[in-house]
């Protein structure tokens, strides 16, 4: 079966760790029939919108998606384009699964974890206004919707993938009318799960007990904004964002996305680590059913970064992105 799939190289490395990954996907011997779309300066620059219409129709249409970075520009210029694509799919949950890779070094043992991220609103929405000169209001939109819905999303995510016990992550001793809300979503949802433990921590504490002791954390849940910052956070906990892979997920229809941005700083020098894209890839492999492809493709890649001889220089190596996703290919 041919499966039909949106691809968006993106940005920056996003072509060139998107190549990677398409090659290895081709040699496992799944079939996709990509739909590429350009996003971003470039799709400005044709088509009047570095989001055009057509792209979002095509993962209306395909409900499935790879993509790669894209600049959101700093301070001024378009809004996100992640944050569009997110609202414009409703792509509610964002999970980004934090697990040690063999042969990765990593100062904090074996860590297993999943961060899930509200996806839609809170601080992250960039809705703000100037009030008088001088004086800018940023809002931050918590509801109970998205809040019950993440928390479900969360509890059945933990129930399907056996495991035991969800963190929600606030500030609701200060935010005691938003993160309160939040919080309180998760309790109610949580007394329908009773064979899934559930506890909050103020998201401070939970900042220094995940890199005192990241081994007590099984499901972290979290609003947008405090998703953002410790998703990355986790990412470092086991070798960086060239290796956390994510994903966007809505109902029936996802969108999978490494961690990490553009790194403008090693951009088109053939240098970016694949790997974070390429278990974004396998995630998507399972969801859409190819579970076997999916296993050969994490042994061949695991079997690579254990050895250790073709390494990218984010790991301590010396191989470029072609030559790592060459190996892999070699493995599989
Ligand atoms: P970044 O993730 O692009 O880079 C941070 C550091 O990690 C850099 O030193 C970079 O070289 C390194 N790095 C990132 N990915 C790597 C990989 N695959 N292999 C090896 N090294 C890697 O974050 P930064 O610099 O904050 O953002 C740059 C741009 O990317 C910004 O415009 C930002 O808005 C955008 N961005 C886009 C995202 C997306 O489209 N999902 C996510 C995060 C940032």
């Amino acid at each position: 079966m041919t499966h039909r799939i949106t691809l968006i190289p993106g940005e920056g490395i996003g072509p060139e760790v998107t190549a990677a990954v398409v090659s290895i996907i081709e040699a496992s011997g799944v079939e996709i029939a990509w739909e590429e779309h350009i996003v971003g300066s470039e799709a400005l620059h044709q088509f009047g919108d570095p989001l055009p219409s057509s792209v979002i129709q095509s993962i209306k249409v395909n409900r499935v998606a790879l993509k790669g970075p894209v600049t959101t520009p700093v301070g001024e210029g378009y809004p996100s384009i992640n944050v569009r694509l997110r609202k414009a799919l409703d792509l509610y949950a964002n999970v980004r699964p934090i697990r040690s890779l063999p042969g990765v070094p990593s100062k904090f043992g074996e860590i297993d974890l999943v961060v899930i991220r509200e996806n839609t609103e809170d601080l992250y929405s960039g809705l703000e206004h100037i009030v008088v000169p001088g004086v800018v209001e940023s809002l931050k939109i918590i509801t109970e919707k998205a809040s019950l819905r993440i928390a479900r999303f969360a509890f059945e995510l933990a129930r399907r993938e056996g495991r035991r016990k969800i963190t929600a992550v606030h500030k609701a001793n200060i935010m005691k009318l938003s993160d309160g809300l939040f919080l309180d979503c998760f309790r109610r949802v949580s007394r329908q799960y009773p064979d899934i433990d559930a506890d909050d921590r103020i998201v401070d504490n939970a900042c220094m007990q995940l890199v005192m002791n990241p081994q007590q954390f099984d499901v972290l849940l979290l609003e947008n904004l405090y998703g953002d910052i410790i998703s990355d956070l986790a990412a470092g906990l086991v070798g960086g964002l060239g290796v956390t892979p994510g994903a966007n997920l809505g109902d029936g229809v996802a969108v999978f996305e490494a961690v990490h941005g553009t790194a403008p700083d090693i951009a088109g020098k053939n240098l970016a680590n694949p790997t974070a894209l390429l278990l974004s890839a396998i995630l998507m492999l399972k969801y859409i059913g190819e579970r076997e492809a999916a296993e050969r493709i994490t042994e061949a890649l695991h079997g690579v970064l254990l050895a250790g001889e073709v390494r990218t220089r984010d790991l301590g190596g010396q191989a470029t992105t072609t030559e790592f996703a060459q190996a892999i290919i070699d493995a599989l």
